[in-house]
């Protein structure tokens, strides 16, 4: 890659248009780097070295802001424009016609699925959405207290070890038997979690439910022979787990790249995306959107609050995006579904209070300048409030329909040649080389 910079002055010589040509001024010497999809190679850069025992240059990116860790064909996204596509389709036609059990399908397997391939993939989510009875005994071990999202974390790791050959990830029989089971069992882990929380005996998968309505079902029924929900309070639970299920490189997408890249069981990496979700910048901002929403309480608190949040006191929370700089379309398809709940459900008063706060935060300069706007959780948490589900259930709703995502994104990584054991650099900062010192001679 190395030429020599022919100017004499550090100047770069002419290139090819697809190259990046960079002069170090250490050396004076010019190197000319491919540019392919708009992005350099970052391994590109070790070929610039003032010595030959250097290292080679390194690029420091703390937080991934401007690095590409993958190649993939799953899930588009322009955050500047607001479009989301799941293998090129918008997810706005997506949420209108399609349901999550499809778009399941289609995150996996890159197509949507003819009639008999559905019904061969619904059949065979249905008939694993059992649990082992030892699961339930593990649940019973969490505290009265416990929270569902903890529980979950626990519980789909501890998967792995009910199918001990699910870490042969390379074949394809065992790596689709058990992705199959991480979609069914999702909901059946979710919701028993959510009746331990309650103190509330679980209840056993209905399989004659389609899978959002059996998973209310598990959530909620009592002593009803058949727990049928409203087909509007149904649907829209299966339109909120249409846009959950996808968003590219996110941090529990990454996690679960990186810790699937050790070529770990699926289960186990699925739990590390259950970790990372289970944070409030990002499964859990749905639950601090709520709690912001409480603690403001009316919305003539609103401009007072806003305040608070320019002078860096606080976040308001369900609002920014890393990639969005724009209306997160997720948002404004959530923001509809809502008008369906609440005609069923009544209107919850908290909804002012956030129509207050997105009126003025999209008109504040603070907000503008920034290029701020409502994010997916904003409005969710409503919604979910609304179906009867209490605030720790929320990074649990996020985490079932995100699990076909996070396979998706497992299996295109352990089937790409390019992919390796994930593993960064650093600059190292600290103290070097020093005696130990013995405990009575330390200050
Ligand atoms: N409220 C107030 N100011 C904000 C907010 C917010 N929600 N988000 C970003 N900012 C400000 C931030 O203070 C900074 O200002 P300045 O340049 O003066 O320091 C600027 O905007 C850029 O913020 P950043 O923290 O550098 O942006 P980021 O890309 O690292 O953070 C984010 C993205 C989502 C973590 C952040 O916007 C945030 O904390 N939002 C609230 C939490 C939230 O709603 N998270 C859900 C994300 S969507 C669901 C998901 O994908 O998980």
């Amino acid at each position: 890659m190395a030429t020599e910079d022919q100017s004499g002055n550090g100047g770069g010589v002419a290139s090819a248009t697809d190259t990046l040509t960079v002069t170090d001024n250490r050396t004076g010497q010019t190197y000319e780097v491919p540019i392919e999809d708009g992005t350099i190679r970052a391994m590109a850069l070790r070929d610039v070295k003032v010595s030959d025992d250097d290292f080679g240059l390194m690029t420091y990116d703390p937080a991934f802001m401007n690095t590409a860790s993958c190649r993939s064909s799953i899930t588009y996204l322009d955050g500047d424009n607001g479009v989301l596509e799941y293998r090129g389709y918008p997810i706005e036609q997506l949420a209108e016609q399609s349901t999550y059990i499809e778009v399941a399908y289609l995150l996996i397997h890159g197509e949507l699925p003819n009639q008999k391939q559905l019904d061969e993939w619904c059949h065979q989510i249905t008939v694993h959405t059992f649990v082992h009875e030892n699961v339930k005994t593990f649940i019973q071990g969490f505290r009265y207290d416990a929270h569902p999202m903890g529980m979950l974390l626990a519980t789909v790791g501890a998967l792995s070890t009910f199918y001990p050959d699910a870490n042969r990830i390379m074949d394809e029989d065992v790596r689709y038997m058990n992705l199959i089971r991480l979609i069914a069992k999702m909901p059946t882990l979710a919701a028993f979690s959510y009746r331990h929380s309650m103190g509330q005996p679980y209840v056993y998968p209905d399989n004659e439910l389609s899978y959002p309505a059996n998973f209310l079902s598990m959530l909620f029924k009592m002593s009803e022979s058949r727990y049928e929900p409203d087909p509007r309070l149904e649907r829209a639970l299966d339109i909120l787990f249409i846009l959950h299920a996808d968003h590219e490189q996110n941090c529990s997408t990454s996690a679960v790249r990186a810790v699937g890249s050790s070529q770990v069981d699926p289960y186990s990496a699925v739990a590390a995306g259950v970790a990372a979700l289970y944070g409030p910048l990002h499964g859990g901002a749905n639950e601090a959107v709520l709690r912001m929403l409480r603690r403001i309480g009316t919305a003539d608190n609103v401009p007072d609050f806003i305040a608070g949040v320019k002078e860096g006191k606080e976040r308001l929370m369900g609002f920014g995006h890393r990639v969005y700089k724009n209306y997160d379309p997720r948002a404004k398809i959530i923001k509809a579904a809502a008008d369906d709940v609440f005609e069923v459900t009544g209107t919850n008063p908290l909804l002012d209070i956030a129509t207050e706060l997105e009126k003025i935060a999209l008109e504040d300069d603070y907000f503008v300048k920034r290029k701020l706007y409502p994010n997916v959780d904003f409005y969710s948490g409503l919604i979910y409030e609304a179906l009867g589900m209490p605030v720790q259930m929320f990074p649990v709703l996020f985490a079932i329909p995100r699990t076909s995502g996070w396979i998706a994104q497992w299996l295109e990584m352990i089937q790409d040649k390019e992919q390796k054991i994930a593993r960064p650099r650093q600059i190292y900062t600290g103290e070097r080389s020093r005696d130990y010192v013995a405990m009575d001679a330390r200050a």
